[in-house]
């Protein structure tokens, strides 16, 4: 694993993200009656912080909550793919609400080999695998937006994730996301990895950090807002606080 924290974009020569297109195109699916607009998913820059991660990391293994119409799962994939590796996606309405259009994308893409879909809720897949020992380098939460489910999604991506790994939330915009950063930020088991889109000037980070003051949030909580929807998280601890540990959040 890389030891700096500061992610520069930069894929591998002639090594073009198939989310570009599909992206650009607007849809998912196939001419027949399960085409989707595509609503929700990651952008294309997401999908190139992500991938960059996984190919300059050499990661081999990685999970995400939330696969819905596939556009991370698709970036994700194809990154993994070329290191050999593997993915795991969990999604507990794959089918049902999505009509299976992320495993149609990946299909379509030659990709479907390298991943695993584990259908039903983070609260039931992600013990499974635990249970089954498996662990991870990178873990990519974007499944269900509220706070409890946010929170479940991190305490067993923590679990399942590898001391160097990396944790990366969607949706840092969300003030159930910001809240959970305060308390990650708590316990000192992660450090923030910058993105080129999460490092203001000062005249802008001056501005945000006054607003803050104003609206009485911590001085970093309108940073994200202005910068970029991804929080990228290095894992750089396993162990475990004393059993009274707390720390305010
Ligand atoms: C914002 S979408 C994910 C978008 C996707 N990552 C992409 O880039 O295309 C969130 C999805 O999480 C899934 N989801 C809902 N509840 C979940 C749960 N309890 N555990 C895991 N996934 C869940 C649903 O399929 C929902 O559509």
């Amino acid at each position: 694993m890389q030891n700096k924290n500061v992610l520069n974009i930069c894929l591998p020569d002639n090594f073009e993200l198939f989310t570009d297109k599909v992206i650009e195109r607007g849809w998912v699916g196939d001419t027949g009656k399960n085409r989707r607009e595509i609503a929700g998913g990651i952008s294309k820059m997401e999908a190139h912080i992500l991938a960059t991660i996984i190919t300059q990391n050499n990661v081999k293994k990685s999970v995400e909550t939330g696969v819905a119409n596939g556009i991370s799962t698709l970036a994700i994939t194809q990154a993994i793919a070329l290191n050999q590796g593997r993915h795991y996606g969990i999604d507990p309405v794959q089918f049902q609400e999505h009509q299976g259009v992320a495993l149609t994308l990946l299909e379509q893409h030659q990709l479907l080999e390298n991943f695993t879909l584990c259908h039903g809720p983070t609260h039931i897949e992600a013990p499974k695998l635990l249970d089954k020992n498996e662990r991870f380098e990178l873990v990519f939460i974007d499944g269900m937006h509220t706070f409890d489910y946010k929170f479940i999604d991190s305490f067993y991506g923590d679990l399942l994730l590898d001391v160097g790994g990396f944790l990366v939330f969607h949706d840092l915009l969300l003030p159930s996301v910001k809240k959970l950063f305060r308390f990650i930020k708590a316990q000192n088991k992660y450090r923030v990895i910058l993105t080129p889109e999460l490092q203001p000037s000062l005249y802008r980070k001056g501005r945000f950090t006054a607003a803050a003051f104003i609206k009485r949030k911590p001085y970093w909580y309108f940073w994200l807002n202005g910068f970029c929807n991804l929080l990228v998280l290095q894992k750089i601890s396993n162990t475990e606080p004393p059993w009274n540990f707390f720390n305010n959040f």
